[in-house]
């Protein structure tokens, strides 16, 4: 093998560190067969959509058979696709389709939980307690003279406790089984070898089908301290509430490594290596646990999120990120949006200290969406962060500039967030409407038939007909944007340049400069060569909340 060869398989190994990515939803991407939920050959249909995009890689959540109690989370049969979504025969071609034209492709794993209906579960509760078909969950008696109360006063993510009572096959009440989120979702436990040796022979599954890469669902989460006296769980879901030394009962736990280098055992099996990326909700200090070469090598990065729109805390947000990432030798990755979160060209609209469920509960009424000043910030965000060293996870129609649906009818909604805590949250429903691809009603190119979720009138204008070939839409931004960052894409590092308190400015190694203007106001700046920018410009005059890429 010569060295250029030997040099050409390093570059492959390593396509993930700079690679962006684009969540598919597969629900709500593209319906092929008119029964209003979107499917596999669906996303057949539209690998030259994602060609011409110029994505590196598809992210795809969940396709498993699934009652969609938590719209796919809940998941059946690991290795296997929803009939209703087609057969593995259609996953192989839509594998060769994406390879084909040079997209990698990603699936989520869900280790934490499985459904209710998985044939496990099933199984557990036919069987008496104590079995080994139970133990691969985690039933325990409840408290009180009949066990009539839950075993502790655990929550889960969706609202009240993370118990649920069973029933004997004799109709009386039994054992009680913990589950994080839905009760159709219940925990696995992660003790149990049977646990294990099953996610092992699912990961080679789809890695033997062609998969490049894992997204790993509530990475931090799967071992579990059961131990009595239970220790308190007060909170849920508030990373700050979490300790940093590994000794939550059910987060983040020292332990958990040991399962992700038995994982990365598997991935390096492949050739090139599988790769990874979890989502794992813990503090900054720990999520670095996860990306190590040695576990996962790569973890989502959700701080942009929370950070307000200001030169200085992206900037000091922006150089943690790295730092830490460049800690453990993985790249940092960079998100503004994906399935469980208000779409963030509504978002960039709010007050920062907007509540986000409370305003969903107003039907995104109260405060109002500042939809200019949220268009500019989006466009402008997204160019920052497809300038930055790392890779960038898109989540679909984000290039399309679409935003929430924050008034869907309550009756639409599915989100367990709303089913179990009705009239409280109303969920994560509205990110989550079908893409329009054309601008007729009423499926908008989506389904010939009606969608799972409402699409609204508006989505017309967003639809990728009506942007396509328009100089100046998102869609084109989006397109011009990821063909030129293929182009100058290089080493992971970054020089900050100074200018003034509202401006962003960093070059990368090869002279491509990006510069954020923050302000509200436009400020005249020394750009080179424009390559591109996020809003029409003049000159040396940079408008209010735009971004520019220069050469210099
Ligand atoms: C992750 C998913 C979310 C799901 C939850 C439970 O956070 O992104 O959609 O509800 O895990 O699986």
């Amino acid at each position: 093998m010569s060295s250029t060869d030997t040099a050409d398989e390093h570059v492959n190994a390593e396509w993930w560190r700079q690679a962006v990515v684009y969540q598919i939803y597969p629900r709500s991407f593209a319906d092929s067969d008119g029964d209003g939920l979107g499917d596999v050959r669906g996303i057949i249909s539209r690998v030259p959509y994602l060609r011409e995009l110029a994505v590196d890689a598809v992210w795809l959540s969940p396709f498993y058979p699934s009652a969609l109690a938590d719209g796919g989370y809940d998941v059946d049969d690991y290795r296997n696709v929803d009939p209703r979504l087609g057969s593995l025969d259609d996953f192989d071609h839509m594998v060769a389709s994406l390879h084909a034209a040079g997209i990698k492709i990603f699936v989520d794993i869900v280790p934490n939980h499985s459904s209710n209906r998985h044939e496990w579960f099933q199984a557990a509760l036919a069987s008496p307690e104590g079995s080994p078909e139970r133990d691969r969950y985690l039933f325990r008696d409840g408290r009180g003279e009949h066990g009539e109360l839950p075993p502790n006063d655990w929550p889960s993510h969706f609202g009240p406790s993370a118990w649920t009572r069973t029933t004997n096959a004799d109709g009386t009440p039994g054992q009680w089984y913990l589950h994080l989120f839905a009760p159709e979702q219940p925990d696995f436990n992660w003790d149990n070898p049977d646990v294990e040796a099953d996610f092992i022979r699912t990961l080679r599954f789809w890695s033997d089908r062609g998969v490049d890469g894992f997204r790993i669902d509530v990475a931090h989460a799967l071992k579990k301290d059961m131990s009595e006296p239970y220790k308190p769980v007060p909170t849920i879901g508030i990373m700050s509430d979490y300790p940093i030394d590994g000794s939550h009962p059910l987060f983040d736990r020292d332990d958990l490594y040991e399962v992700y280098r038995s994982w990365r055992a598997v991935f390096n099996e492949y050739d090139p290596p599988r790769v990874a990326v979890a989502e794992a909700m813990v503090p900054v200090e720990r999520r670095v646990n996860y990306a190590r070469a040695d576990t996962l090598g790569q973890a989502f990065n959700f701080d942009l999120l929370g950070t307000p729109w200001r030169a200085d805390e992206f900037r000091s947000t922006i150089a943690r990120s790295l730092e830490l990432a460049h800690s453990t030798e993985s790249s940092s990755t960079w998100t503004l949006s994906n399935h469980d979160i208000v779409r963030h060209a509504t978002r960039f609209g709010l007050p920062n200290e907007t509540h986000l469920d409370t305003w969903l509960l107003t039907n995104g009424t109260e405060p109002p969406v500042d939809h200019e000043q949220a268009t500019r910030r989006a466009r402008a965000a997204a160019m920052l962060l497809l300038a930055l060293p790392g890779s960038v996870y898109l989540y679909q129609g984000e290039e399309l500039g679409l935003l929430e649906v924050a008034d869907l009818p309550v009756e639409a909604l599915q989100d367990p967030i709303w089913l179990r805590d009705a009239g409280a949250r109303k969920g994560r429903d509205g990110a989550r409407v079908p893409l329009p691809w054309t601008p007729e009603a009423p499926g908008y190119g989506f389904t010939t038939g009606t969608a799972h979720l409402p699409m609204p009138s508006w989505f017309a204008d967003f639809a990728v007909e009506s942007q396509r070939g328009e100089a100046g839409s998102t869609l084109e931004l989006y397109r011009d944007a990821l063909h030129a960052r293929r182009e100058l894409q290089t080493s992971e590092g970054l020089t900050w340049l100074d200018h003034s308190d509202n401006v962003l400015w960093f070059r990368r190694e090869n002279g491509w400069n990006s510069l954020t203007n923050f302000g509200a106001e436009s400020i005249v700046a020394p750009v080179g060569e424009v390559i591109l920018a996020s809003a029409p410009i003049a000159g040396d005059v940079v408008p209010a909340e735009s971004t520019i890429w220069f050469r210099s």
